[in-house]
């Protein structure tokens, strides 16, 4: 038995125009329940004619709009009035558009203003958040395999590690995995304290799969730096500016199993206040290499002539990268009951989806 039924009230979802959030709305919808979507401006078509679409094809289940931002206290209680869940896939998190300090600090309030509304509802039984990966991941040696004990800031003495609370104004990447780990602890216990509903996390690595609208095609995430190798860019450099060093271990997840997880983790019953779900390859085969991503890229899309890559001498990698971060979503398939997509099909539509959108 779920502990949520589409019978017991609507779900309402953050970030519901998001490249995450379409897709749960999506789930959501496909499963029969009514959705309430938060969205920050109801009237740009841009951001929100594909939920139309969505909702005027879910046969048995109805799509309402609401508007709301993260940073305005109460701005949910409209939105999550007589819901039986919550899922927080939206944040603030643009790219390089706010300072360390404020990526961390927005996360906290855009967290309090949620369970604010959560509370007020007396309704929501789960409340679904999405983290992430870097909630998790901390230095280890090479191959080290990643699982849900782990918490960034783990090991510090071992490695002298940067993931310290003191170097968070300092570096935005350790200022969003505090963030997000330090909010993940701050909602458990606000959920343990309140007793009427469960918050549960899920920490997703890097998502891929097909995009709903342009608007998903946000700069620096994962599935623009795909679209980039299936131009033929080496993947960190746009017009000529290198981005980020193209060399890396890819660990992909599927945007439409991510969202699946969401809606499975507030429907069961094996989860409960405090779980977290990493969201990442379910085996090694979604593990790659950028060699072996450009490698798998061009044979399911044979007529681009050519894919971005790295740097290569006689059919080998110039350089050596380290073999991290390893990681599966073995505790959400077995206790979510979640079926994942094989990474070919999830790279396929992640190009075709760039290619219906004129993009490719
Ligand atoms: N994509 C990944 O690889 C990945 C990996 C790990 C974790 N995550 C996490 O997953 C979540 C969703 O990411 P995504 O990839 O779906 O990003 P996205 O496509 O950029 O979606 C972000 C969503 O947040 C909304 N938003 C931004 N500022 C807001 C505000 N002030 N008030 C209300 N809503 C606001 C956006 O709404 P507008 O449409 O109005 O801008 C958008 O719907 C984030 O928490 C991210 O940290 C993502």
């Amino acid at each position: 038995m779920s502990v949520i039924t589409k019978n017991d009230g609507a779900v309402a979802v953050t970030g519901a125009s998001g490249y995450i959030g379409s897709r749960i709305v999506e789930d959501l919808l496909n499963k029969g329940y009514d959705v309430h979507a938060c969205v920050r401006d109801v009237s740009n078509g841009k951001k929100v004619d594909h939920l139309i679409e969505l909702g005027k094809t879910a046969p048995d289940s109805s799509l309402e709009l609401f508007e709301g931002d993260l940073f305005e206290k109460g701005s949910y209680d409209k939105a999550f009035f007589d819901c039986v869940a919550v899922i927080h896939a939206g944040a603030t998190v643009g790219f390089n558009r706010e300072t360390p300090q404020e990526v961390y600090d927005g996360c906290f309030t855009e967290n309090e203003h949620v369970v604010e509304s959560i509370k007020k509802s007396g309704s929501v039984k789960r409340f679904v958040f999405t983290s992430s990966f870097a909630a998790v991941a901390h230095p280890r040696p090479e191959g080290y395999v990643f699982d849900e004990k782990d918490w960034c800031g783990d090991n510090v003495e071992a490695y002298k590690g940067a993931w310290t609370e003191e170097n968070i104004s300092k570096n935005r990447d350790i200022a969003y995995a505090m963030a997000k780990a330090n909010t993940e602890k701050m909602i458990y216990k606000i959920a343990e304290s309140d007793g009427n509903f469960e918050a549960i996390s899920i920490n997703p690595l890097h998502v891929v799969g097909p995009l709903m609208t342009e608007n998903h095609n946000q700069f620096f995430s994962w599935q623009f730096f795909v679209w980039q190798l299936l131009q033929g860019n080496n993947f960190g450099v746009l017009d000529g500016k290198q981005l980020r060093g193209d060399r890396m271990l890819w660990n992909l997840v599927d945007v439409r199993d991510v969202a699946k997880a969401h809606v499975l983790a507030a429907e069961s019953k094996n989860a409960t206040n405090g779980s977290r779900y990493i969201l990442s390859a379910t085996d090694t085969s979604g593990e790659m290499f950028t060699w072996q991503l450009q490698t798998k890229l061009q044979e399911l899309f044979p007529e681009i002539k050519e894919i971005g890559g790295e740097g290569m001498k006689n059919g080998k990698p110039e350089k050596s990268t380290y073999d991290s971060p390893r990681s599966y979503c073995l505790k959400a398939i077995n206790e979510l009951g979640l079926s994942t997509y094989s990474i070919e099909d999830t790279l396929k539509q992640t190009g075709e989806s760039y290619r219906r959108m004129g993009l490719l």
